[in-house]
């Protein structure tokens, strides 16, 4: 398959999510090595639907890591228990933050981030990894991507 990304444009974004699913579908089953489809899939979603920042944090078994990332530099290690990452991989759930600035202990890495979803990967139990999207809109996660990024978090398990 060409590494090329279909994207489409003027549509909304459940149309871009599906097309970019099987897209990332198709580009994931043909690689084996975790951090190559970690690095695609960050920049299929951002080329795709446009979102500010996309990257893993993986947990090293002490905290959370910065793993493949698209987007401004951000913190390296997030502690289980700080920011939205951290409540994220406590709770084991995803979580949508409609104003980070409102979320009590919202590690800022970019000013310009104002929402965020963030989905764990758990396989055997456990959080292995967790992905975090941010927009530079307020508000701008919904139940539709809760759908689209818990279903890629269950193809990431799967690969795991
Ligand atoms: N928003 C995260 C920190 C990571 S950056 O957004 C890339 C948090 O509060 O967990």
């Amino acid at each position: 398959m060409a590494e090329e990304l279909t994207i489409l444009k003027n549509v909304g974004r459940k149309e871009q999510y599906e097309s970019v699913m099987p897209q990332i579908e198709a580009l994931i089953s043909y690689e084996s090595d975790l951090i190559a489809n970690l690095a695609n899939i960050s920049a299929a979603l951002r080329q795709g639907l446009g979102f500010f920042w996309v990257g893993f944090y993986l947990n090293s078994g002490k905290d959370l890591v910065l793993g493949p990332f698209q987007g401004d530099i951000a913190c390296t290690r997030i502690a289980y228990d700080r920011g939205v990452c951290g409540a994220s991989y406590s709770q084991e759930k995803t979580l949508i933050v409609a104003d980070v600035d409102a979320f009590p202990g919202h590690i800022a890495c970019s000013s310009a981030s104002k929402s965020e979803i963030v989905v764990p990967i758990i396989k055997d139990g456990k959080v292995q990894l967790i992905l975090d999207v941010d927009s530079d809109q307020l508000d701008d996660f919904s139940e539709l991507d809760k759908e689209y990024l818990e279903k890629l978090a269950k193809l990431i398990a799967g690969k795991l």
